[in-house]
């Protein structure tokens, strides 16, 4: 028996996830997005303290006044946000509880990855975002002020396919004269060091 099928599933969802910041306006069911909260939970956590919260939000109300606390794709000029009918339709805004806690960020990034390769398998297209107004993002949810605002996750399904380049220079990604995005990655011979950095 092929053991190894699960995991390949993963893999791909790994392989082929990438930062998704055009969507159509199909719905996410909550049932989809608790799943992805679910795997978020389940997130390794330092000194197993989960101190992160999730405020989801799918009302179109509420998501139009959260697109407004978004900052979208630093390196395209100019300017470029989502248009109204290629919005997200929902939202996960991380909240932290105790940003005592100084693993918190590490955190942070462990569960927001469960979250983009759980919603990928699924073939739901995210984005995570920190440029974001975190005071206005507080008002629209009503957070208490225990809660820090660390991140939000937009998600829909997917309305365009980026590409990945290999590097060659730049780390900025761009759009073609299409729309297509293209993300330039470092090649894997660049960032493995075999046995510790060894003269070449
Ligand atoms: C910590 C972090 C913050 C990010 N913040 C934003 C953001 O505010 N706006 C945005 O459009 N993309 C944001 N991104 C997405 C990155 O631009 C994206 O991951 C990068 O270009 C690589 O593309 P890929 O995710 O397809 O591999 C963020 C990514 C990370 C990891």
């Amino acid at each position: 028996m092929q053991k190894s099928s699960v995991t390949n599933h993963v893999h791909n969802a790994i392989l082929s996830r990438r930062t998704i910041r055009r969507f159509t306006q199909k719905q996410l069911s909550l049932e989809i997005l608790k799943k992805l909260v679910n795997a978020a939970r389940l997130a390794p956590s330092a000194a197993n303290l989960q101190p992160l919260e999730y405020v989801i939000v799918n009302e179109k109300n509420v998501c139009s006044q959260i697109f407004e606390t978004l900052g979208w794709a630093a390196y395209l000029t100019p300017r470029w946000t989502p248009s109204v009918e290629e919005r997200p339709v929902a939202y996960i805004i991380i909240v932290v509880k105790d940003i005592t806690n100084k693993y918190y960020p590490r955190d942070v990034g462990f569960a927001t990855e469960n979250i983009l390769i759980a919603a990928e398998e699924v073939d739901i297209g995210s984005c995570i975002l920190y440029n974001i107004n975190r005071a206005t993002v507080r008002e629209i949810i009503n957070a208490p002020k225990e809660y820090q605002i660390d991140s939000i996750i937009a998600l829909g399904y997917k309305a365009e396919h980026p590409i990945v380049e290999e590097l060659a220079g730049s780390v900025k990604y761009w759009r073609d004269e299409q729309g297509v995005l293209h993300v330039p990655k470092r090649k894997l011979d660049d960032i493995i060091h075999l046995n510790g950095f060894l003269e070449r």
